[in-house]
């Protein structure tokens, strides 16, 4: 029998802000779930802020809010400059780690065997992944979005991935930052078919969370919450305002 999922509102601040604004946001998390705690019984809460303000964050944030990282290193400590490990962000108070946004493999070239591998490093140290999947405009355009996907996932995902380590996202890279969201139909047809592929590929695949990212806003927070087999969202823009992210939370009924 498939467990009930409560939902994750996962908000990725991406490269934005600064300590001060970071701390702020913090804060004004906490004010905003002190005015309605019911909203911690009816979601889990998780922020992505950039490495640099991970810290200062951490030091705010309130109870019921998890800490996430961006990215990582694809290898443990040592001699590689300029990355940060998940020994680092685990000391650093992290819990999740996103793993293969379109924006690091479109700009970073990360491939899915490098998510692979880092989502491997992050169940060592007991981290939850995010794996972002989600076809391009063109790739939707020639109807090939279930195809780019299933790749994604089949490569991308680690066989020891269980519903406790790991989260998929889904985001169609046309909805990020540009204010279209995939129509209902379409999210309930792709998270059926991711669905259906997690419980091909996995034990777990059936219980494993799998939450809808592309301009979620609260105005449409509530009917992309309501589709079956979203269970949750991860927000960006909407994520850097207290009130928005919050009132995104307040969509899941
Ligand atoms: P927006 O909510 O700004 O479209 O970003 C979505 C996203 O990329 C979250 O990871």
């Amino acid at each position: 029998m498939i467990k009930e999922r409560k939902k994750l509102i996962a908000g990725n601040w991406k490269m934005n802000g600064s300590l001060g604004s970071a701390a702020s946001l913090a804060v004004a998390l906490g004010e905003g779930l002190d005015h309605d705690p019911a909203l911690l019984t009816r979601c889990d809460f998780a922020v992505f802020p950039p490495f640099v303000h991970l810290l200062v964050v951490s030091q705010q944030l309130p109870a019921g809010v998890a800490l996430g990282a961006q990215d990582c290193a694809v290898t443990g400590d040592g001699a590689y400059t300029g990355d940060i490990s998940v020994n680092m962000l685990v000391d650093a108070g992290c819990s999740y780690v996103i793993l293969g946004h379109s924006e690091r493999r479109q700009y970073h070239g990360e491939t899915d065997g490098q998510i692979a591998a880092k989502a491997t490093l992050c169940y060592e140290k007991k981290l939850t992944a995010i794996i972002c999947v989600g076809e391009t405009e063109v790739q939707r355009a020639e109807g090939r979005q279930e195809q780019v996907v299933g790749e994604q996932l089949a490569r991308a995902l680690p066989s020891t991935a269980k519903a406790a380590n790991t989260v998929i996202a889904y985001e169609p890279v046309w909805a990020i930052g540009t204010g279209k969201t995939a129509s209902p139909e379409d999210v309930k047809a792709m998270h059926s078919f991711i669905r259906q592929r997690l419980k091909e590929q996995l034990a777990e695949g059936g219980n494993m969370r799998i939450l809808y990212g592309g301009s979620v806003k609260p105005d449409n927070a509530e009917i992309l919450m309501s589709i079956e087999n979203v269970d949750g969202a991860l927000v960006g823009g909407a994520s850097l305002k207290a009130d928005q992210f919050l009132a995104i939370a307040n969509g899941v009924k």
